[in-house]
Formats: structure tokens, sequence, C-alpha cells
């Protein structure tokens, strides 16, 4: 019996000391006391006379050990600690992960850019749905069925008299409708025509631009546009009007910006002209008024409309449409900001 303590106790002993986990010592106290209760119940093999002997043996080997166990207790845990400790060591000195951070879209950027410029001038943004009907965005500006104007855009029809809008001039009519002069509001948004080459995307972006008031002249337009083309583009950047033709505007007038990048003396991207084609205007057609509800002998108005990729191509000298739609990193990047 004594000697199976003492062998007990030595092995125990020993182990106690590799022990390296709470675990460990742990699973090691099971066995002890597994053990122990082993040789406890051997006591009953022995005489009556030599029982509380023994008893008290046993006791004071079990308190011993039980104090053992607690002693260890503590030296596992800062082992357990210094473990932790080593493997949460930060390294000071170690160079930062470098992190890509995003950025505006370059689309996003000018449209930014020209949302500033405008409300500037007082203009108030709206933005209108981009499924239309028919109505809103052909027959109220003025071009009802069979215009010829409708062939002017390839138009995407999700039903007979549902389409995505191919221009944001259907904000126009919405505006006119509910809001009554003086108005003076901008309207941004995407666009869809049945379109795709080097310079046209089946979507695309517009920032429409609409003024009505008492005594609004194609004057207010082009003093506007010339402040416009200054704060967007260069100080020097001039405007010139030509006649043109669209069934709401009349008259109606195609809005071209001296060249950016010969300053007019003509080169490549100007294809010899000097002037480059920004953006489509005019005095508001009385019909488009009368639509609405807005009396024509007593409010006039002029609006415009321009397309947010065109004036970024021009911007940044971008060649092709769809490099702002494809999403390449390598190109995007270069607009970080
Ligand atoms: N909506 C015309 C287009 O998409 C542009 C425009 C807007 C022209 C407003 C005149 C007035 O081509």
């Amino acid at each position: 019996m004594q000697a199976k303590i003492a062998k007990l106790k030595a092995e125990i002993e020993e182990k106690l000391k590799t022990r390296e986990t709470g675990r460990e010592l742990y699973e090691l106290k099971m066995y002890f006391q597994s053990a122990l209760k082993e040789i406890m119940s051997g006591m009953k093999d022995l005489a009556k006379e030599d029982r509380p002997a023994f008893g008290k043996i046993v006791n004071e080997f079990k308190q011993g050990m039980e104090a053992e166990f607690e002693r260890y207790a503590e030296i596992v845990r800062k082992k357990e600690m210094e473990k932790k400790y080593a493997a949460e060591q930060v390294d000071v000195t170690m160079p930062g992960r470098k992190y890509k951070a995003g950025a505006l879209h370059p689309i996003t950027l000018v449209k930014n850019q020209l949302i500033d410029v405008f409300a500037g001038m007082g203009f108030k943004v709206f933005e209108g749905p981009e499924i239309e009907t028919d109505y809103y965005n052909f027959t109220a500006l003025n071009t009802p069925e069979d215009h010829p104007a409708r062939d002017m855009q390839d138009t995407f029809y999700l039903a007979e008299k549902l389409l995505l809008r191919t221009q944001t001039s259907a904000g126009q009519i919405r505006v006119m409708e509910k809001q009554s002069p003086p108005i003076k509001i901008l309207s941004p948004g995407r666009v869809f025509r049945s379109d795709d080459d080097a310079t046209h995307s089946p979507m695309f972006h517009q920032m429409e631009g609409l003024v009505v008031d008492k005594g609004i002249t194609l004057c207010d337009l082009q003093g506007m546009l010339a402040e416009f083309a200054k704060r967007m583009f260069t100080s020097s950047t001039k405007v010139r009007l030509r006649p043109s033709y669209f069934p709401f505007t009349e008259p109606s007038v195609e809005v071209d910006l001296s060249c950016s990048e010969c300053g007019g003396k003509g080169c490549r991207l100007c294809k010899g002209t000097g002037w480059i084609e920004v953006l489509g205007a005019g005095m508001v057609n009385r019909r488009v008024l009368e639509n609405c509800g807005v009396d024509p002998d007593v409010y006039t108005g002029f609006a415009f409309g321009m397309g947010v990729e065109r004036i970024a191509m021009l911007k940044y000298g971008i060649n092709n449409i769809k490099a702002l739609f494809e999403n390449d990193v390598r190109f995007l990047e270069q607009f970080g900001n």
C-alpha cells in the first residue's frame, strides 16, 4: 500500500512538471483522483486495527497532492499567458499593409461637378423616373405619334405606352405640371437608346436644365452657357450657338464650345473646326408650355440637355465611351480623388 502511494506520488510529481495547459493539468488531476480512489478501495482488505493509520497516511497524501495541484495551477496559468503574449507580440517596426482606397467614377465626378456649377447659379435638382410613359418622353414634348422626330432616338419600349426614357427632357414636363413659374431646375439621370458605337452607349447619362419665368430670352440662355463653359472647362472657353431642331424647343440650338485641346485653332479632337459640340438647347416651345398648363403669353423659358459621358470624355481626353463602362481598374485608378 505504502509503496503504491509512493509510486503514484513520484509519477504525479514528475508529470506535474511537464504540464503546459490548464486542460492537461485538469486531466492529470482526474487521473490522480481515480488512482487515489483505487488505493482507498484497498482499505477494506486491511486488518481493522491497521485502517486508521492507513487512513491518516492516505489523507495526508491527498492533501499534500492537492496543494501541489494548486501550486501548479498558478505555474501553468503563467506558462499559458507567456505563450499567448509571445504569439500576440506586435512588431512595431514592421511596415504597414498598403490598402487600396476606392474613388468616385469619372461619370459621378463630372456629374457632381456639373451639379455644383449649376447649383451655384441657383438651379435645384429634380430626378424623374427612368421608366417613362410615351406621353412624358414624347407626346407632351411636342413629339406626337408619327412625328418624324421620334426617329431621332431609337427607343426601348417595355409595353405599348411604356418605355425607358430616351432623354431627361421628360422631367421638364413632370416639373412644369407640378410647379408654377419661376422654375429653375436641373435634372440629371440615366437615359437609354438603342445605339452602340465608340461614342454612343445604350445607357448613358444626361443633365437637363429648365428655366421658366417672365421675360426669359435666348440671351439668358447664351449668357448662362458662357458662364457654364468657363466654370466647367477653362476661363477662356467660348460658346457658339448654331441653329438646330428639337420638337420641344423653338428656336432650337446646338451648342459648341471652343476646343479645349487647341484653343480654337483646329486639331484632331475638334476635327479641324476649332469647335466641339456639347449640348442641345433652345427656347421652350409654346406647345410644351401649353401642355403643362403654363401660359406661353406670360411666361417663356429655355431648356438644355447635355450628355455627361460626352463632357467627361472631353474633359479627360477619353476617346472611347466604352472605357467609362468597362470598370477596368487601370483606367479608373487615374481618377483617384
Ligand atoms: N433632349 C435632347 C436630346 O436628348 C437635348 C435637349 C434638351 C435639347 C433640352 C433641347 C432642350 O438630344
